[in-house]
């Protein structure tokens, strides 16, 4: 066993006996699971101030045995020991996925894969660093080319450069925070625009998050965004208002980024896992470093949790088991995030890179197509705003999908405790809903009380049942704070190593993306040359709408 080979899951005899399970999904049911006294503490895991309850899932105790039966079939727990020890686990890069070692949880040594460096040197003198300059934007004593303190902020990035710092800033910064942080990602310049409004370029620094700093819709804006500026004082002034974030120092030189606002990352820091690497410079900004250090104390708990817990108590561990249970044996297909509470509106945009950039394969590590479903769609949004809009599918489509319900017990200090309580409490019967359903006779009962025994009333009955039966997860935080933050965050990306660790995949590359990229890069210059001959033929109208 290697740290990066893989196995056909199919060929286990763990999934054998799980396939004999799914045999008898039909004696599978929620609302008599749920009855049972013992249900809710033995599929639940508090870790901190998180609690993960995974009562409402498809699974009975002989079955969670089995797929623990069948994480050990695979190696899990040593490629759990694998991933903290440093090793290659991302195969087709040959690199390691060191991102544990930025919340200190990684391995000391790795040097003979980090350029003879260790990592831990490295990344408590960048961590400093970017905290330092972050305090430093914030309490005034870093400033702009007059010397006034910055007011407004802009992070330039897209992807892994974008979605975590966005999120952790969305969620935990506060009116009384001193600067004004926006996140730009979008490459049509629309994005740019809003954000610059109200903005004084005295006054505004960007910061240019790109691990390659070459990404095509973050170099378009950097260089935006330099013009702006050049409007209103000189090019050598300018420089007073970017930092930068990258592997790339050549790149950042050219930019003319300065040497005291660039922060290094490194290759083995995978960009939908480098929130906890400068790249979240733009949130420690919004936030403070003591936040942003918490953000990476919530991570590093949930780590040691599934570094050190037994299988059958480790939360990530769980989840992934069993949504690969109900992903491959019971029919149950996407993955819908609802958080009841405004400040993680972001997490669905959040966990879709996360999942579906590293779960999204259908070749193995080890290079052999799989004949079996692997990532599967991620979306979401705010949980109240979910139940007016695509809800009703949720409880009576014909597609059944898992969800994570998220919520806080204590709801944010700036919004109305009675609108936090109804939240939870519409939490609470969404999942009730999902799980145990109406039957026919539930129906028929209250259309009767309701109406008396009238035909026309028992019309409704078929549009009134719910079959029920369709799973969620609750995660619980005792509070919205940047530890728990971080504690989810890490528990979704262990989640995700796990499914991977499953099936065989690689989650740490995304070739996938390249092919677009590339494509895209070809046709940008056929347009701007206007040459429709090579481009696809819808592409006429781009040069003449009345062709
Ligand atoms: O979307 C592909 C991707 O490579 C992501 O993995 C990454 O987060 C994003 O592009 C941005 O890349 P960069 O930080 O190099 O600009």
């Amino acid at each position: 066993m290697t740290a990066f080979s893989s196995q056909d899951p199919c060929k286990t005899q763990a999934w054998a006996r799980l396939a004999q399970h799914a045999e008898h999904l039909d004696s599978i049911r929620l609302s008599q699971l749920l009855d049972q006294a013992d249900r809710f503490d033995r599929f639940s895991i508090k870790v901190g101030g998180l609690v993960g309850d995974f009562s409402r899932s498809l699974v009975t105790p002989s079955i969670l045995d089995d797929l623990v039966e069948l994480a050990g079939e695979v190696f899990l727990p040593e490629k759990i020991q694998a991933l903290f020890g440093g090793a290659m686990v991302n195969g087709t890069e040959k690199r390691a996925a060191l991102h544990t070692a930025l919340r200190g949880t990684g391995p000391a040594e790795a040097s003979q894969l980090t350029g003879n460096r260790s990592p831990t040197e490295d990344v408590t003198k960048q961590l400093q660093g970017f905290l330092a300059f972050a305090d430093s934007v914030r309490d005034g004593s870093r400033v702009g080319s007059d010397k006034r303190p910055f007011r407004h902020v802009i992070n330039i990035g897209i992807g892994g450069s974008d979605l975590g710092p966005r999120l952790v800033a969305d969620a935990l910064a506060t009116s009384s925070d001193p600067v004004i942080v926006r996140f730009v990602a979008g490459i049509d310049g629309i994005e740019l625009q809003r954000a610059l409004d109200g903005a004084d370029p005295a006054t505004t620094l960007f910061v240019i998050c790109s691990k390659t700093f070459t990404t095509l819709e973050t170099m378009l804006n950097a260089e935006a965004a330099k013009r702006w500026l050049l409007q209103s004082m000189p090019s050598e002034r300018a420089a007073a208002h970017f930092a930068a974030v990258s592997v790339n120092d050549r790149a950042m030189d050219k930019f003319g980024i300065p040497d005291d606002a660039r922060f290094r990352i490194w290759d083995w820091v995978g960009g939908r896992y480098s929130l906890w690497s400068a790249i979240g410079l733009a949130a420690a900004i919004a936030t403070g470093s003591g936040v942003f250090k918490e953000l990476l104390a919530g991570a590093a708990r949930m780590d040691r949790h599934f570094h050190e817990a037994g299988l059958p108590d480790n939360l990530p561990a769980m989840l992934a088991l069993i949504s690969i249970w109900q992903q491959n044996f019971c029919g149950i297909r996407d993955h819908v995030v609802l958080p009841y509470d405004q400040r993680l509106q972001l997490l669905p945009g959040y966990l879709q890179q996360l999942f579906m950039e590293s779960l999204g394969k259908s070749v193995r590590a080890d290079g052999v197509a799989t004949d079996y479903l692997t990532g599967c769609p991620v979306w979401g949004s705010v949980g109240s705003h979910s139940q007016h809009s695509f809800a009703q599918l949720l409880h009576q489509g014909t597609v059944k999908c898992h969800v994570d319900y998220i919520a806080a017990v204590e709801g944010s200090p700036t919004g109305d405790s009675l609108g936090h309580q109804a939240g939870l409490a519409n939490m609470l019967a969404q999942a009730e809903s999902l799980a145990r359903g109406q039957s026919r006779a539930e129906v028929v009962a209250v259309l009767e009380l309701a109406a008396g025994n009238q035909p026309a009333a028992m019309e409704l009955v078929p549009h009134k049942i719910h079959t029920g039966n369709r799973p969620s997860n609750i995660i619980l935080l005792r509070e919205l704070n940047a530890e728990n933050l971080g504690a989810m965050l890490a528990l979704y990306e262990h989640q995700v190593y796990v499914q991977a660790v499953i099936w065989g995949i690689n989650p740490f590359d995304q070739w996938g993306v390249e092919l677009g990229k590339q494509r895209a890069g070809e046709y940008f210059a056929l347009i701007a040359k206007k040459d429709a001959s090579k481009l696809p033929r819808i592409s006429k109208y781009l040069f003449d709408w009345n062709e």
